[in-house]
């Protein structure tokens, strides 16, 4: 009998341990401190993962990365831009798609031999769109120009190549993988 009512509590204890565990347990797990990475040794300092920014803190006596407060977490989003047919070879298309948050994406796409480029249509100088002119993407507001098929700047004023982002064709379209950041 005894035997019968220990085995029972021990059942009932392990129940409640293993209920404890997935409640709590998978939350302690999920630690900052897995998600930065390696272990943090020096407080205040500052550790970028997957465009999140965790910084070394002191907590309970332990030092452990935190994200720092308010930083959201970059949000990729990956639409259909255009149909693969709409786009042929040496052309440029500008689209818009939508972006993670919700708001529109002016997107430049360029076939080329080497595959499809997709760039923000924002120029890096002050935000003008850009749009083809010849062979190159030309920013009317102060003349900047860049590549079609990498986003490099050709001239300036701009300093910065155009944002890029992946660009993929399968099903008879082309996608686009637009991140926030
Ligand atoms: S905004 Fe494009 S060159 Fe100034």
């Amino acid at each position: 009998m005894i035997g019968k009512k220990s085995s029972r509590r021990s059942f009932l204890s392990a129940t409640v341990a293993s209920f404890a565990w997935l409640i709590v347990g998978d939350r302690a797990t999920a630690a900052p401190a897995n998600l930065a990475g390696t272990p943090c040794k020096v407080k205040g300092r500052e550790r970028k993962v997957d465009g999140v920014t965790f910084v070394c803190r002191n907590a309970k006596g332990k030092l452990v990365w935190r994200r720092i407060p308010g930083e959201a977490a970059a949000k990729v989003v990956t639409v259909r831009a255009l149909e693969s047919s709409a786009l042929e070879l040496g052309a440029t298309k500008v689209v818009d798609v939508s972006g993670p948050n919700g708001g529109i994406v002016g997107v430049v796409l360029t076939r080329t031999s080497a595959g499809i480029t997709a760039l923000r249509v924002n120029c890096t100088h002050q935000g003008f769109p850009v749009g083809r002119v010849g062979a190159v993407l030309e920013c009317e507001l102060h003349g900047s120009r860049f590549s079609p098929e990498t986003g490099a700047v050709i001239n300036g004023p701009a300093a910065r190549p155009l944002t890029r982002y992946d660009a993929s064709e399968t099903n008879g379209g082309i996608y686009v993988t637009v991140t926030s950041a």
